[in-house]
């Protein structure tokens, strides 16, 4: 049995995402739990080094989960061949340079989403990647929900017939900031820092609609700064320059048609915070971020309009759970391993920077049908 031991440069670790997912409950989770196994026996143990900008922040994040490795010197630990991987999750708008500077180190990049802040800075990484011969991935996470893998299932098990629409809401309320905390950073509600909800969510959107129901081939979108002023981490008010909600219409590969509700100011009366209702010929299905329901065509009801009578149908009653089958794991840690196994042993990763620039290909595009009122057609990427 052999121990591939690789160094993994984690950039932008003190953030949200860096600290709790990718940090916590991935890299070390995998080490928590002896490393990633492969079919031959050999093991893979990440070994990551915490960069960042505030010397204090990553020495207490690394004494805190036991990291011997952590430095403020990018340059310095890209010179250092033991570490093979450079992972980004820093805020949008600084990701591109440093991939940049990665690749040109002949690092391997796997990263958040969206990849770049445009759809030229996310096609050049792309085509640098390749160019390199490195491996590169981004993170797709929502496509390892245990949730959205029983959609999955239900899809290649021919549920739902012929697949009519797709409806997705999502989002939650984020408080302003002044009476009550805000739960997500403030460079969100400002354009200027990269913030901004087509540029964060469309491509989780982007890559679920593509794997899960068909490749998005147009869309229509229009969005709304709902709330003006927002209160910062410091207390400080500011000017919400970015949309906190998105309202968009997509067609898909075969003629699906789906919509998607994103907003930051919305109050949940829904199952989950995130919920995917499909219809199909033969049945249909809701999931959220765990569960799914589905209601096949023979046990649907017959609702008759009159409102002068109450409702005699309870319609959640007439749901069925699908059942979990399968111990689910956090879905950035999936993702993790695999990418791992592609690094060490070639296994196959789909989800490489070209599928990334997709994501940021329908937010650019979301951005053009809001600011000119029309349907937008996405043409095929090619690098
Ligand atoms: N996959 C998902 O579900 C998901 C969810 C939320 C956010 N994200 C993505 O993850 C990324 C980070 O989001 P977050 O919510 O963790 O943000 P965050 O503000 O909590 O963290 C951002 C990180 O970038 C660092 N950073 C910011 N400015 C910097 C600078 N000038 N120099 C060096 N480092 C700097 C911060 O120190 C911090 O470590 C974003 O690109 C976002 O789109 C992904």
């Amino acid at each position: 049995m052999a121990l591939h031991k690789i160094g993994i440069i984690m950039n932008g670790v003190t953030g949200r995402m860096g600290t709790n997912q990718h940090l916590i409950r991935s890299i070390l989770a995998i080490r928590n739990q002896g490393g990633v196994c492969l079919p031959n026996g050999d093991l893979i143990l990440p070994d990551p080094i915490l960069v960042g900008r505030n010397e204090g922040k990553l020495q207490a994040l690394a004494e805190a989960h036991d990291v011997p490795r952590w430095s403020t010197d990018l340059e310095q630990c890209l010179a250092d061949p033991y570490n093979q991987i450079y992972f980004d999750s820093q805020t949008t708008d600084r990701r591109a340079e440093s991939i940049k500077k990665a690749i040109a180190a002949g690092k391997h990049i796997y990263c958040e989403k969206p990849t770049a802040s445009d759809l030229t800075g996310s096609l050049e990484l792309a085509r640098l990647a390749r160019e390199a011969g490195v491996k590169n991935g981004v993170v797709q996470d929502k496509l390892f929900l245990p949730g959205l893998l029983k959609l999955k299932r239900l899809v290649d098990s021919g549920f739902f017939g012929r697949i009519l629409s797709v409806q997705m809401e999502f989002g939650y309320w984020v408080f302003e900031g002044d009476w009550q905390p805000g739960q997500r950073p403030s460079w969100n509600y400002r354009k200027e820092d990269g913030g901004g909800m087509i540029l964060d969510m469309f491509p989780h959107w982007r890559y679920v609609l593509d794997n899960l129901f068909g490749e998005v081939r147009a869309v229509s979108c229009i969005a709304a700064t709902h709330i003006p002023k927002r209160v910062d981490e410091q207390g400080k008010t500011y000017d919400c320059t970015a949309e906190d909600a998105a309202y968009a219409t997509f067609e898909l590969e075969g003629g699906i048609i789906a919509h998607v509700n994103s907003s930051w100011a919305v109050r949940v009366n829904r199952e989950d915070l995130l919920t995917i209702q499909v219809d199909g010929t033969e049945g249909s299905a809701v999931a959220g971020l765990r569960d799914c329901k589905v209601q096949h065509r023979v046990n649907t009801p017959k609702p008759v309009w009159n409102p002068d009578i109450p409702n005699p149908i309870n319609f959640q009653d007439q749901w069925q759970q699908v059942p979990d089958n399968q111990l689910f794991d956090n879905a950035f840690k999936v993702q993790w391993e695999l990418f791992l196994k592609h690094v060490v042993c070639d296994a196959a990763f789909p989800w490489d920077l070209l599928e990334g620039a997709k994501g940021t290909q329908l937010a650019e595009l979301g951005l053009v049908s809001w600011r000119e009122r029309r349907w937008v057609d996405l043409p095929q990427l090619q690098i």
